[in-house]
């Protein structure tokens, strides 16, 4: 399964990322630049924070309820379709998904 990061200057990147990762942890593994996982998922830093792109924002549906208020203290803008991409798990319905790494 795919999944496509756009960084801020425009560059994309594609990967490979395994049924069951979450993109955070296949962001830092791809190294994508401004995701960073500080807390490892635990929904306890932000740092993670991606914009889901339009097309799929319905498939990802909104942030769950602890996922809610940490996006208020993400440090970029939050927007309607952010997330904290720890908590986006790789399944086939997210295969293909593109992600918009906020401005550091
Ligand atoms: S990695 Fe810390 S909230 Fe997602």
């Amino acid at each position: 399964m795919k999944a496509t990061w756009i960084l801020p200057d425009g560059r994309e990147i594609t990967a490979e990322v395994k049924e069951g990762l979450n993109l955070m942890e296949a962001a830092v593994a791809n190294n994508i630049p401004n995701v960073i996982g500080e807390c490892g998922g635990n929904l306890s830093c932000a740092t993670c924070h991606v914009y889901v792109s339009d097309d799929w924002s319905d498939r990802t549906g909104p942030a769950g309820d602890f996922e809610d208020p940490m996006l208020d203290v993400a440090e970029a803008e939050r927007r309607p379709t952010s997330r904290l991409s720890c908590q986006l798990k790789m399944s086939p319905a997210l295969d293909g998904i593109v992600l918009i790494v906020p401005q550091p």
